[in-house]
């Protein structure tokens, strides 16, 4: 494998996955999974290997809902991706002794068409839904949403659907995930960068409250471990051809200045491979400080920031508060001190600890183990101190 920062890996060089990615089928055996992590923190890449290699007896289909605007289009867009499915199995049942199965899997499959208003987009997802899974008795479909929080924001913010439709589509998703006999053959997993709690939270102020996605199992998805990140430096390294003389300790260090993103180790590869000096721990640790200051901050960096305003509208000032209070102790920060901070910025003490329970979700902040909170990524912290000039 070569660098190839945020571009579409072939499935073999999605590496250092397969783990979590077990971890995953195993709880999908059981129950559905949200999969949240920041941007390019390597959600896809992992999504588009289990399409490719799905557990035996499983059918898994990849849908990018990102670009979805409508319920109908949702819809549309199942249909066109669970057809081919659905078409494979029309072949195998040519004739009447095809039809014949069908009709009797249809039968013991016990469901009947039409529960929704026929032609609506809710009949086309459930009918396509319970098709595919009367033709497939002996099979189990997990349904694989990528950025799906974007898709119910898309939704929610057009009309004329709006809201209403939004909350109506992760309504029907979870009938159909809590629904005998549809729900015990089917899976579904939400990844998304946008936390779908911003997004349920704005629904919840229009009045829609509901439990849509509480069967659901959250599911971090970590940066890759010390040795792992160490491994996939060295191969893009040597794929590259670069001439690293101390090729251990330039590992090392990028390991530990990438915080185990695995893009931004694809970054720092590119870049020097761009660069006509040799790769040392030295060369390496300025190429990561110009990542972290470049004003055209290709790591996307300053999102931490920005969205702070839109996510927390009125909070905005406490939020950076707290975070420039981590951001300026040299270990981890009881809550207290962080509500203080935060009172500090012109919040009410009562609603403070909370606050920091959702920049947690965020992924801003982590509780150590024995108490005080910390940046939950040292590289965002480092960031976080370099933008603010702390
Ligand atoms: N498992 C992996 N092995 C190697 N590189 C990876 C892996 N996962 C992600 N990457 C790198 O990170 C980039 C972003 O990954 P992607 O899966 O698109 O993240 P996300 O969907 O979370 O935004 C990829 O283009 C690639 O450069
Ligand atoms: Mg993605």
């Amino acid at each position: 494998m070569l660098p190839n920062p945020g571009g579409l890996l072939a499935i073999e060089h999605i590496r250092y996955r397969d783990g979590f990615i077990d971890g995953l089928w195993k709880v999908l055996k059981l129950r559905s999974v949200r999969i949240e992590s920041e941007r390019r923190g390597g959600k896809t890449s992992v999504l588009r290997r289990m399409k490719a290699k799905p557990l035996e007896n499983w059918l898994a289909v990849y849908q990018d809902v990102s670009q979805v605007q409508t319920p109908t289009e949702f819809a549309d867009r199942l249909v066109r991706d669970l057809k081919p499915v659905r078409g494979f199995w029309n072949k195998t049942l040519n004739g009447l002794a095809g039809a014949f199965q069908l009709l009797s899997s249809f039968k013991a499959f016990g469901f009947e068409f039409g529960f929704s208003r026929a032609g609506s987009w809710k009949a086309k997802t459930e009918n396509i839904i319970r098709h595919v899974l009367a033709r497939q008795p002996n099979r189990k479909l997990v349904l694989l949403f990528d950025e799906l929080p974007t898709m119910i924001k898309n939704i929610a913010d057009k009309k004329p659907e709006g809201p209403k439709g939004a909350m109506e589509i992760l309504d029907l998703l979870q009938t159909l995930r809590k629904t005998d006999p549809v729900g015990h053959r089917l899976r579904m997993v939400f990844a998304g960068s946008v936390g779908l709690h911003h997004v349920l939270r704005a629904l919840q102020a229009e009045g829609h409250v509901n439990q849509s996605v509480n069967d659901m199992d959250p599911v971090p998805l970590p940066p890759l471990g010390k040795a792992d990140t160490t491994s996939l430096a060295r191969e893009l390294i040597v794929n590259s051809g670069l001439n690293a003389p101390d090729l251990a300790t330039v590992c090392d260090t990028i390991a530990s200045t990438t915080g185990g993103f695995p893009f931004f180790v694809h970054s720092v590869v590119d870049r020097m491979g761009k660069e006509d000096r040799p790769v040392t721990p030295a060369t390496v640790a300025e190429v990561v400080r110009q990542f972290l200051t470049d004003p055209l901050d290709p790591w996307n960096l300053n999102w931490f920031l920005s969205r702070i305003d839109s996510y927390y509208p009125e909070e905005g000032p406490a939020v950076r508060a707290v975070l420039d209070r981590l951001a300026t102790s040299d270990s981890p920060v009881p809550l207290a001190d962080l509500v203080a901070a935060a009172v500090g910025a012109g919040m009410t003490p009562d609603r403070a600890p909370s606050l920091i329970g959702w920049l947690a979700l965020d992924h801003y902040v982590t509780q150590t183990l024995d108490g005080p909170y910390d940046f939950q990524f040292p590289i965002l912290r480092r960031w976080w101190r370099l933008k603010r000039t702390l």
